[in-house]
Order: C-alpha cells, then sequence, then structure tokens
C-alpha cells in the first residue's frame, strides 16, 4: 500500500466551563495549534515539536497526537498497515493554561489520521473518540465543531450541539506564566455539592445558553457566575477575585475561570477600546498579586478542527 501522503491540520484553542456550565460548556477561539502526519507502514516515530511548551512534550509512543491517531486507525482495517508515523506539532496555545491544548492534540490526531484513510469517520464520531480519551467532552466539542458547544454524556456517549451566538462577542484570555495540571485543579473540588450551589448553577448555565442564542447581553451577565468549581480553585490562582473585578470594571460582561484553569477569560462586546482596556486591567491586577501574565484578544472559531490545503 505503501506510506500516506503528509495531511495538515489546524486546531483551535477552547475555553471550558463558561461560568456555570462545569464540564459541559465550552467555545473555540481564534489561537491555534498546527500539527501535520505522514503514516509509515516501518514502525517509528519521527517528531518535530517547535512552539509553546515543546519540550515537554513527549516525542515518543506516548505522545497524544500519535496516541489519538493509533486509536482512530484501531477501530479501522488500518490498524494493521500503518504501524508508524511523521508528526509536526506547531504550539500557539499555552500548554496546561486551560485552553486545552491537550484536546488540540487528540482532535488534531483523529481529524488527520481520519483524513489519511480516506474520513470513514463524521465528526461525530470523531467526538467519541475524543471524548473517551480526554475524559470530559467539554474542551474536544468545541475543538472539533467550533462555536459554542453544549455537550452531554450518557452511558458513555457524548452528545454535543454547537451554537452560534447572536452577540458579536471578544474575549480577553489572561495567561498567567504558570502551569495548573487539572487533575490538581480536579482535586480541589468536593464530591458533593449542596442543592442550592447547584440550583445556582442550573439555572445559569441554562439562562447563558437562552441568553446566547437570544443575543441577550443583560441575561450574558447576569449568567457568567459559578458555585461549584471557580470557589475551590481560587486559592490555586493569585488574585483570581481581584482579576475578575478589574475586567468588570474596565467594562466586560464578566469573566470566568477557563477549564480548569490558571487562565481566566473576560467576554466584551466591543473589540476596539473595551477589549484592549479590560486585556491591560487583567494583566495589572495579575501583577498586583505577583503573577506575570499575558493576555490575548480573541474571537469566538465559528469553523473547529480543520485540514489545511490538502495533501503534501
Ligand atoms: N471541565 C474541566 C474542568 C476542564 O474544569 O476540570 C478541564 O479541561
Amino acid at each position: 500500500m505503501g506510506d500516506t501522503r503528509t495531511v495538515r491540520v489546524k486546531v483551535p484553542a477552547t475555553s471550558a466551563n463558561c461560568g456555570p456550565g462545569f464540564d459541559s460548556l465550552g467555545f473555540a477561539c481564534t489561537m491555534y495549534n498546527e500539527f501535520s502526519l505522514k503514516l509509515t507502514e516501518k514502525e517509528g516515530l519521527e517528531f518535530e515539536i517547535t512552539g509553546d511548551g515543546a519540550d515537554a512534550i513527549p516525542a515518543d509512543e506516548h505522545n497524544v497526537v500519535w496516541r489519538s491517531a493509533r486509536y482512530l486507525l484501531e477501530h479501522t482495517r488500518f490498524a494493521s498497515v500503518y504501524k508508524g508515523g511523521v508528526i509536526t506539532m506547531h504550539n500557539i496555545v499555552p500548554l496546561s493554561r486551560g485552553l486545552g491544548s491537550s484536546a488540540t492534540a487528540i482532535v488534531a490526531g483523529l481529524k488527520a489520521a481520519n483524513a489519511l484513510i480516506g474520513n470513514p469517520f463524521g465528526r461525530r464520531d470523531l467526538l467519541q473518540f475524543a471524548t473517551r480519551i480526554e475524559g470530559h467532552p467539554d474542551n474536544v466539542a468545541p475543538a472539533i465543531f467550533g462555536g459554542f458547544t453544549v455537550s452531554t454524556t450518557y452511558k458513555g456517549r457524548a452528545q454535543t450541539f454547537s451554537i452560534l451566538p447572536k452577540l458579536r462577542l471578544t474575549f480577553v484570555a489572561a495567561v498567567p506564566d504558570f502551569t495548573l495540571p487539572t487533575k490538581v485543579a480536579r482535586e480541589v473540588l468536593p464530591e458533593m455539592v449542596t442543592r442550592e450551589d447547584a440550583i445556582f448553577n442550573i439555572s445559569r448555565a441554562a439562562m447563558l445558553v437562552a441568553a446566547l442564542l437570544e443575543g441577550n447581553a443583560y441575561f450574558l451577565r447576569n449568567s457568567l457566575y459559578d458555585a461549584i468549581h471557580e470557589p475551590y480553585r481560587m486559592k490555586l490562582i493569585p488574585g483570581m477575585q481581584e482579576v475578575f473585578y478589574a475586567a468588570k470594571k474596565a467594562g466586560a460582561l464578566g469573566a470566568t475561570l477557563s477549564g480548569a484553569g490558571p487562565t481566566l477569560m473576560a467576554y466584551t462586546l466591543e473589540r476596539e477600546r473595551v477589549a484592549p482596556a479590560v486585556a491591560d486591567a487583567m494583566v495589572a491586577a495579575f501583577r498586583r498579586n505577583g503573577v506575570r501574565a499575558k493576555a490575548h484578544i480573541l474571537s469566538l472559531d465559528t469553523r473547529g478542527a480543520s485540514v489545511l490545503g490538502g495533501f503534501l
């Protein structure tokens, strides 16, 4: 059969939870990692990894792009044909910061391998594979579909729908210069929440989705709050409360912990004047708390992971 050609894919960063939608809501934004994959008949892997955190990414069979590509191939007759590969990764999305960098690698491996064997799987199949690999759908779903996504899992099966909001949102991601492994950020969460906190979140998560669909900024502003994960994670992110306050004072609708953090994500309606002011205010508030941070002004990605310009 011979080795495959090389396919290039681009996968967006994602911000999970969106405040009240813990492990369910997420959106894709205009910051991208780029990957390429070639499958070879001969065993052995070659990597070229550049960009953010390149030294921390395994360049062997444990590499997430490779493991995800293999996972997909194992559901096909090609598993025994392609035993090796050549992978490039160019990372723009900061690693371990709550912007879905691991989801980009999972989705890239799946999307690229799928393209190389003639796209036998649709995006809904890729969602199942990606959710099984990642453990929850809230980052992989927007990375695959783009837009804001609402996801559920039932008996191990993920379901997602993607919304394009009626509001033109601009996001400000304030990314601290320290990493926070998701595992650590999940360990601080309680096993049980009170009924009051559950109602607080359910009502706001529902309102958030309605506000996006209706394009209602007032209700969006009132729904970007959480009672079941952000309060517990606050101690892991110096100045979190102050950064939220600074973002709102500078004109943001609200701000949330992005995924498991430490990135904080502000939502704004005006790109030219308000977003840069929010960015400066968030970085300054972090600085007052002894944290160096970099702000990125982003839009919603509406497309999700894509194959770039065919094959090489
Ligand atoms: N929903 C997850 C969490 C996102 O908050 O732990 C982590 O990727």
